[in-house]
């Protein structure tokens, strides 16, 4: 199991800094002393294991209700493998997403702006990849939304991601973005992220192939667990 114990480094710049000023939340949360790394060791490395047995079929879906009803908004398709940093792909990883509805409000009690909830969108689900380390989620567009205490400052639409893979050393939370939108630029959370190229990594690919014709529209997002060509993670 060394293989799977040691990672290459990330790449300089393809990660975002512990602390971004304009980003609020990593004022708190970045470290003030010197880190100290681990020792790893097998704990870390080879557990826990998901399989698809653990979650129910029907969570990919999120556009559609317990009771069947349909959610509001522009339905699409989200798609895409998850690999390693070599490029094999992950299986039995645990990927889970959630958003705001089409209106930008999210189905918590935190979220008490005045956009419309939807009755039929919970906007969370989750799937577990199979061998080909596949994913595919139906859901809507989720609306931008403000953010409380910033002047004008609104969150372009996103999807929050959490990745789970064989063990505790390929964990990872993330967002990913809608490709042209205009808040993009103006997003502290997404250009805190220093290289370009590493910001395009969170930029879903507008993709009919993934879509349903005269049904949902389709996006594709690869995910690198770890490694020099690693998805950003952000916050
Ligand atoms: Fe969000």
């Amino acid at each position: 199991m060394t293989d799977d114990i040691e990672y290459r480094d990330y790449a300089k710049g393809a990660q975002p800094p512990y602390l971004t000023p304009n980003y609020k939340s990593t004022k708190v949360r970045s470290p003030n002393k010197p880190q100290y790394k681990l020792p790893r060791t097998l704990t870390e490395a080879t557990g826990p294991v998901f399989t698809q047995d653990d979650v129910p079929a029907d969570e990919w879906d999120l556009s559609t209700s317990a009771t069947g009803e349909t959610a509001l908004g522009q339905l699409m398709f989200m798609d895409g493998v998850i690999t390693d940093e070599d490029g094999r792909p992950m299986a039995n990883t645990l990927i889970e997403i959630w958003q705001a509805n089409a209106a930008g409000r999210y189905a918590h009690a935190v979220d008490t702006r005045d956009a419309p909830l939807d009755p039929n969108f919970t906007g969370a689900g989750r799937i577990v990849t199979g061998e080909d380390g596949h994913y595919r989620f139906k859901t809507i567009r989720p609306g931008a939304y403000p953010v409380p205490n910033y002047e004008n400052y609104w969150r372009p639409p996103h999807i929050h991601i959490s990745l789970f893979g064989r063990s505790f050393m390929s964990r990872m939370i993330t967002q990913c973005y809608f490709p042209g939108d205009p808040l993009n630029d103006e997003c502290h959370i997404l250009q805190g992220i220093p290289e370009a190229v590493a910001r395009d990594r969170l930029v879903m690919k507008f993709d009919p192939s993934v879509g349903v014709n005269g049904h949902a529209l389709g996006y594709r997002l690869d995910l690198v667990l770890r490694g020099r060509r690693a998805t950003p993670m952000v916050g």
